[in-house]
């Protein structure tokens, strides 16, 4: 077998242990991350901020501010999207997945190419490799869509992935407005980095159960390198972590909220203040998981860099300014390793 570049749904059904490429190594070898066991005391729990309150609500404002400083993360309530809808896109997606291996094949991504369907791509000799399957698109700007990658089964797929696209879009922008607000800033003063073509990059995720879940990991330690990331949760089986003051603590599942957290290009255009956290992925032994992530992120190309008015005397420039392009940061990714910190660090 070569387990490089079988999907992990084949692999778990063929092998008695998993195949070398995937045993986790060490935590302290992604990115020096202490080896803290898994849990989380009471008091720390993922914030959860109501979006409906943040044009009205000072102290809400001031809650999404500080839940953004300190855990890079948070889950979001009264979004404005409807529960049935996320319902739905997380039900088209389980339907994709659940296609023989003949039929998702008809969307393989080509071996040097994240884009399409596949296992985590092997970019270095050493890399532990995710157990995790996934689809991940291009789904802004609208002119750049591969639609040959789009999956034509379940039949409302485009449908439902174009629509939630667009819901995201006005979040997206509507959260950017709110954090520059957030700061004493001209609400448009992350969006300004934006250019005219944002680019947004989806990946549908699907944990298949591991009989070693210990071994592996579903994704291995890293940060995000978009500006935000919007995830939909699995609605019954957990395994998101996120690292807070050196501790893994669990994301749990709150239905109809999307987890938003904090990538390395908006943790640079605030100059350090919004944190872009290290989060991974445990697996399960029983229970399949899936999720769906947005990737937002600035019109790739462009130049992006801390805000004039975050960059004072008493509040140096943390970070060069930096061309955007998903290649640029993603190698960095692969290692575990931030991007941000091997590559714009000032
Ligand atoms: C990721 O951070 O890459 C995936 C998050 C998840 O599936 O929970
Ligand atoms: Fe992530």
């Amino acid at each position: 077998h070569d387990s490089q570049t079988k999907q992990v749904q084949e692999i778990a059904a063929d092998y008695n242990h998993p195949p070398e490429r995937y045993i986790r190594k060490q935590d302290e070898e992604y990115g020096n991350v202490s080896n803290t066991p898994v849990s989380s005391p009471m008091s720390e729990v993922v914030p959860v901020i109501d979006i409906s309150l943040l044009t009205s609500s000072l102290s809400e404002l001031h809650k999404l501010k500080s839940s953004v400083s300190s855990w890079g993360c948070f889950q979001a309530i009264n979004h404005g999207i409807e529960g049935s809808f996320l319902e739905k896109v997380g039900e088209i997606s389980k339907l994709f997945f659940r296609f023989s291996g003949e039929e998702k094949k008809k969307y393989l991504r080509a071996e040097d190419n994240i884009e399409g369907y596949g296992n985590d791509m092997v970019l270095s000799e050493n890399q532990t490799l995710d157990w995790n399957d996934r689809l991940y698109l291009n789904v802004l700007p609208k002119q750049q869509r591969r639609l040959q990658f789009w999956p034509q089964n379940p039949s409302n797929f485009r449908e439902v992935v174009d629509e939630y696209v667009s819901k995201i879009e006005l979040i997206n922008e509507f959260l950017l407005k709110a954090l520059a607000r957030s700061l004493n800033l001209e609400e448009n003063s992350f969006l300004d980095q934006y250019g005219t073509s944002a680019t947004m990059e989806a990946r549908f995720n699907y944990y298949p159960p591991c009989p070693w879940p210990d071994k592996v990991f579903g994704v291995k330690p890293h940060a995000d390198i978009s500006a935000l990331t919007f995830l939909l949760q699995d609605k019954e089986v957990e395994g998101l972590q996120v690292l807070k003051d050196g501790q893994w603590v669990g994301v749990p599942i709150l239905p109809d909220a999307l987890t938003i957290n904090v990538g390395d290009q908006l943790e640079i255009m605030s100059n350090g203040i919004f944190k872009s956290p290290m989060h991974r992925v445990l697996i399960n032994s029983k229970d399949a998981r899936m999720t769906v992530a947005l990737f937002c992120m600035p019109q790739t190309e462009r130049d992006i860099g801390p805000v004039d008015g975050l960059v004072t005397d008493e509040t140096p420039r943390l970070y060069k300014n930096v061309t955007f392009t998903v290649d640029s940061f993603f190698k960095y990714y692969q290692k575990g390793r931030r991007a941000i910190d091997s590559q714009t660090k000032q």
